[in-house]
């Protein structure tokens, strides 16, 4: 079965075309990146106009590169929510109307689900695991029991992970998109040039992450954190409060891993491209575990994973009526 998935959360609008779920026949992105650059974040009005321009080439683009015509689509997926209100609106319009138009399902798709199947499609991994997502959005320690079974057991009390990177690169004019920029710049920083806090939550967020304050710490007070002997360039605070970010994270998947006793990991979202996140999870390999993460290209917002996810209810026969509209809300997870 080929399936459409369409993605337009955010800033990404792009439109993917998979054969049964794991085959990525295409994948076209069109970053809006260039265009939210003088603004150093995304700009949610412009995003959806950009959008509203845009969809009807990404898709055309997307089955032309396939190879296929669009009488060639069982379906039509799309991320439904959550994310950009305007954004979403567009993608789910024009997904209604172009599986009304050739009389095949539509599936509205979850933005968070999406970006925890990203890895199912390039390298499956037996359920259950612990999925960690990471975005600008989102930030997400879960039990995945399944494509739609998902546990949240932990998530960020403030700003989402990326934000935090974001935040940080806007402040301090390093570049957009900030995570990426920071990424860079950590390469050649030393990551104890500034000691940067974590958080202490209580017991009942065991599991619970904040960034606020540890963007507020690299914003506001860097120089109370700096080792008195280190230089205070920008490669150094990238890499001291990339290691403390991903620090957070990570002292959350062990203690995760050791309370639920899952032996496999999955990582997801923009941030899941971080090269130490990517290290540090690769690294509990050495300590039994079984980790995926999706190629860089599939970790970032994309139109494949929204197909790939998308084929999985259309093979258990569950579609979305006509009446469905975009969320921009986080909806319908169990706690733990
Ligand atoms: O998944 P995504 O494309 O959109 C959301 O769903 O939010 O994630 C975008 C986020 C941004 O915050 C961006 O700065 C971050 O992912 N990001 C990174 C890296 N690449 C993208 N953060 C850290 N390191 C990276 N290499
Ligand atoms: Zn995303």
């Amino acid at each position: 079965m080929i399936v459409l998935g369409i993605e337009t959360s955010c800033d990404e609008c792009s439109a993917a075309v998979v054969r049964d779920g794991h085959e990525i026949m295409s994948n076209v992105i069109a970053t809006q990146i260039e265009l939210h650059k003088p603004y150093q974040g995304v700009v949610p009005e412009l995003a959806s106009r950009l959008h509203t321009e845009w969809i009807q080439q990404v898709v055309e683009a997307a089955l032309a590169q396939a190879g296929i015509t669009r009488n060639d689509l069982d379906a039509v997926a799309v991320t439904s929510r959550p994310g950009l209100l305007g954004s979403l609106l567009v993608g789910v319009s024009f997904a209604k109307c172009y599986a009304s138009a050739l009389s095949i399902p539509f599936i509205g798709i979850d933005h968070i689900r999406a970006h925890l199947y990203a890895s199912q499609i390039e390298n499956p991994l037996e359920y259950p695991y612990l999925g960690v997502l990471v975005s600008g959005g989102h930030t997400v320690i879960c039990r995945v029991e399944g494509y739609d079974d998902v546990t949240v057991l932990g998530t960020t009390i403030d700003d989402a992970i990326g934000e935090a990177f974001d935040k940080v690169a806007k402040f301090y004019d390093l570049g957009f998109p900030g995570g990426v920029v920071i990424d860079r710049l950590s390469q050649k920083g030393d990551p104890t040039a500034f000691l940067f806090p974590g958080p202490s939550l209580d017991e009942s967020h065991r599991f619970d992450m904040s960034y606020s304050g540890l963007k507020t710490a690299v914003i506001n007070q860097k120089d109370r954190f700096r080792r008195p002997d280190a230089e205070d360039t920008p490669e150094n605070l990238a890499a001291s409060f990339q290691r403390q970010a991903v620090g957070i994270l990570m002292k959350r998947v062990r203690l995760a891993l050791k309370e639920t006793g899952l032996k496999r990991i999955s990582a997801g979202g923009g941030v899941a491209a971080n090269s130490l996140l990517r290290s540090e999870l690769k690294a509990l390999e050495k300590s039994g575990y079984t980790v995926t993460f999706p190629s860089l290209k599939l970790c970032t917002d994309n139109g494949a994973m929204v197909a790939g996810l998308g084929y999985r209810y259309l093979k258990d026969g569950i579609t979305s009526d006509a009446h469905l509209s975009a969320t921009a809300r986080v909806t319908a997870f169990k706690k733990k």
